[in-house]
């Protein structure tokens, strides 16, 4: 039997600055609700990419001396890059430079036009120069000046084509008021309120003034205005009108677009308007989610409030930092970021909660069975109640996810975590395993909680990709044991099933050393991303600003003990992208040091050469791994360069 397909889609982002930890909600969202339908059985096409034209990508590329495509290509990359570090697993990736795409826009244009709902006109209304942009009256600021540059604008006039809405009003508004395609539903009245009730005003769909766009077919001075060009990419990705794909009879209308806020009214009124222009099928459902927000505003590049994902990635692991903004935002509402929300729930319900029940309970079986369970068991009345929470919860966690609702569904799954941590309470299985009697309960309670560990850590894969591999190992689960149509029931592990002792899977955090440090690193970064936006501004090159450290004595300097050593080893640290492990002489016996500069250096870069040690600092542990002292290193324009040493000086000599 063919598979259902299953079509999800995030907005294509604009690539005019590096991605933050605003962007990754879509995406990891869609990310994990894609899992979630492929380990349900449905041939899932996810869809993402970037919107690269434009006249704000046209000034950048300019101020920059480059061309447009020149200059969005290093900033795809970076996303494509963030997108792989965050284990997005997107089925294809759609640029709106891409050949075929350009070409499908040109034919969708001519398409609308041809069927008289695009016509010539003039665009006309207050006009800023020095931005080329048109404005409202309304979007102007509290002195009449331009939204953007506040500079005085002046009235107008640029030839134009533009969409006629009006013949769609009715069907967009019974779209979003009678139906189940706004979700939540509660920001549909708004949108009718807004927009439909005061008669939908056409729009204009092309522009003169720049270039950096599809051009119009039949009338090459015009581009097309960027949300026509960008609203089709989720056709286009399937080979409509181009021949570049063919699954569009196949996927097409899509299950879910998921979009923030701010986006909200060009999918829920433009969209569905050309759609209906064309005569194609509209889209099942529009999941709309608000902002994360930091200190009370949107997090955004050009407010310099943005949170690095690599930056937080390296400390949690990825896992971590997907779960903690899937569990904080619910569908419709902003959610804010913190350091000590972020901390604080990893603490709890991975550490404490998920990863506790883990280690536990594989340590249990280790103890008290040497690692296997016998088969010999006794059941008691409370372990009915515990086995039908479990088991019920896969119709749960399917019912969310059809209603986009991420949160709910790991608040879900949760609660049977937390359930299953009371259990171990309620049975107390460290007194039964001091009585020989008591074996064959105890093994009863402790396949109760493997088997409620197979099916909460299943359901948890979608969004926490990588952990849970490693949770299987350890409670012996086979790839089959977790499939889809063995997660509502119990009983499938096998009756004696082998454990295997693992790393700990979210190590608990000290909150208060943490967040001081993290605050710290999250300020440089913000401090630095802002003095690079005004440099922009101003169109220069960005000088990170020199910042010295509060002055210190001779005596002070004198603690720190720096020596000359050698790298005899080197290798990457597993599951880390920035680390590298390097084992040193350092005239001392050796000693094992971990760096974060696994993204400039290899290790056959270092290995032979002699490096500046810090040999008196406290050791820490890096991603599990013992570091004993630090490297020195120099932070450039071009990265971070290690301080190499002469080699005709040895080993252990001290620098002073
Ligand atoms: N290019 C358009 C989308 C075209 S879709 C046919 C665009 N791009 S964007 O890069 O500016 O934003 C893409 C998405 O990221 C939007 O939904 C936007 O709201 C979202 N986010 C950007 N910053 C965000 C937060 N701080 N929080 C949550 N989402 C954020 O709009």
């Amino acid at each position: 039997m063919s598979k259902k397909p299953f079509y999800i889609t995030t907005p294509i982002y604009y690539p005019s600055g590096d991605p933050h930890i605003g962007h990754c909600y879509t995406t990891v969202a869609c990310d994990s609700i894609a899992r979630y339908k492929r380990m349900q059985g449905y041939d899932v096409m996810f869809l993402t990419g970037t919107d690269e034209h434009g006249l704000k990508i046209e000034q950048k590329a300019a101020e920059k001396g480059v061309t447009p495509k020149e200059y969005v290509d290093v900033i795809v990359d970076k996303f494509q890059k963030l997108w792989k570090y965050m284990n997005i697993s997107y089925d294809r990736y759609i640029r709106t430079t891409d050949d075929y795409h350009v070409e499908a826009v040109q034919n969708i244009f001519k398409a609308l036009y041809d069927k008289g709902y695009i016509y010539k006109g003039e665009y006309s209304g207050k006009y800023c120069t020095p931005c080329e942009s048109f404005w409202t009256e309304s979007q102007l600021d509290e002195n009449g000046c331009c939204p953007e540059c506040h500079r005085p604008v002046k009235f107008a006039k640029e030839e134009a084509y533009f969409f006629k809405m009006a013949p769609f009003a009715d069907r967009i508004e019974k779209l979003l008021l009678e139906t189940d395609y706004l979700r939540p539903k509660t920001r549909a009245t708004e949108l009718v309120n807004n927009f439909i009730k005061p008669g939908l005003e056409d729009l204009c769909v092309s522009r003169t003034s720049f270039t950096w766009g599809v051009p119009v077919s039949f009338d090459e001075k015009h581009v097309v205005y960027v949300w026509i060009d960008a609203l089709s990419n989720y056709i286009t990705a399937l080979g409509y009108e181009n021949s570049a794909h063919s699954d569009y009879d196949k996927y097409w209308p899509a299950d879910v677009h998921m979009v923030a806020k701010d986006i909200m009214r060009f999918h829920a009124i433009i969209w569905p308007a050309m759609l209906m222009a064309l005569d194609l099928p509209l889209p099942k459902h529009l999941a709309v989610h608000g902002w994360i927000t930091m200190n009370g505003e949107k997090m955004s590049k050009s407010l310099g409030n943005v949170v690095d994902p690599f930056v937080l990635g390296e400390r949690y692991g990825q896992d971590a930092i997907r779960y903690h903004i899937l569990r904080e935002m619910a569908l419709g509402a902003d959610s804010l970021f913190s350091n000590e929300i972020m901390i604080n729930r990893i603490n709890s319900d991975l550490a404490n909660g998920f990863g506790n029940l883990v280690s536990r309970t594989v340590a249990m079986v280790d103890k008290y069975f040497g690692g296997t369970l016998p088969t010999e068991r006794k059941s008691a009345p409370l372990d009915d109640e515990f086995r039908s929470v479990v088991t019920g919860l896969l119709p749960e966690v399917d019912k969310y996810i059809d209603e986009t609702k991420i949160k709910q569904a790991l608040e879900e799954i949760f609660k049977v975590v937390d359930r299953a941590n009371k259990y171990i309470d309620e049975t107390e299985p460290w007194k039964l395993g001091k009585d020989d009697a008591q074996k064959p309960r105890l093994a009863s309670v402790l396949y109760n909680l493997l088997e409620t560990i197979r099916i909460t850590s299943a359901l948890l894969a979608p969004f926490m990709p990588t952990t849970m591999p490693e949770v299987w190992k350890q409670i012996g689960a086979s790839e089959e044991d977790v499939k889809y149509d063995n997660l509502g029931k119990f009983d499938v592990l096998p009756a004696n099933v082998t454990v295997h002792k693992g790393e700990i899977l979210f190590p608990r955090i000290d909150v208060d050393k943490e967040i001081d440090e993290l605050n710290d690193i999250l300020r440089k970064n913000m401090e630095a991303a802002q003095a690079k936006l005004s440099a922009e501004e101003k169109g220069e090159e960005a000088a990170a600003p020199i910042e010295l450290a509060p002055e210190i004595t001779i005596d002070d300097f004198a603690k720190v003990e720096i020596r000359v050593a050698k790298v005899v080893a080197c290798e990457k640290v597993k599951k880390s992208d920035k680390l590298l492990c390097l084992q040193l002489d350092d005239g001392m016996g050796g000693r094992q040091v971990v760096s974060g500069i696994a993204q400039y250096y290899t290790p056959e870069d270092l290995i032979g050469k002699k490096l500046q040690l810090i040999a008196n600092l406290k050791p820490v542990k890096l991603r599990g791994v013992d570091s004993n002292g630090m490297i020195c290193a120099a932070d450039t324009p071009d990265g971070v360069k290690v301080i190499f040493v002469d080699d005709s000086i040895p080993v252990g000599s001290k620098i002073r």
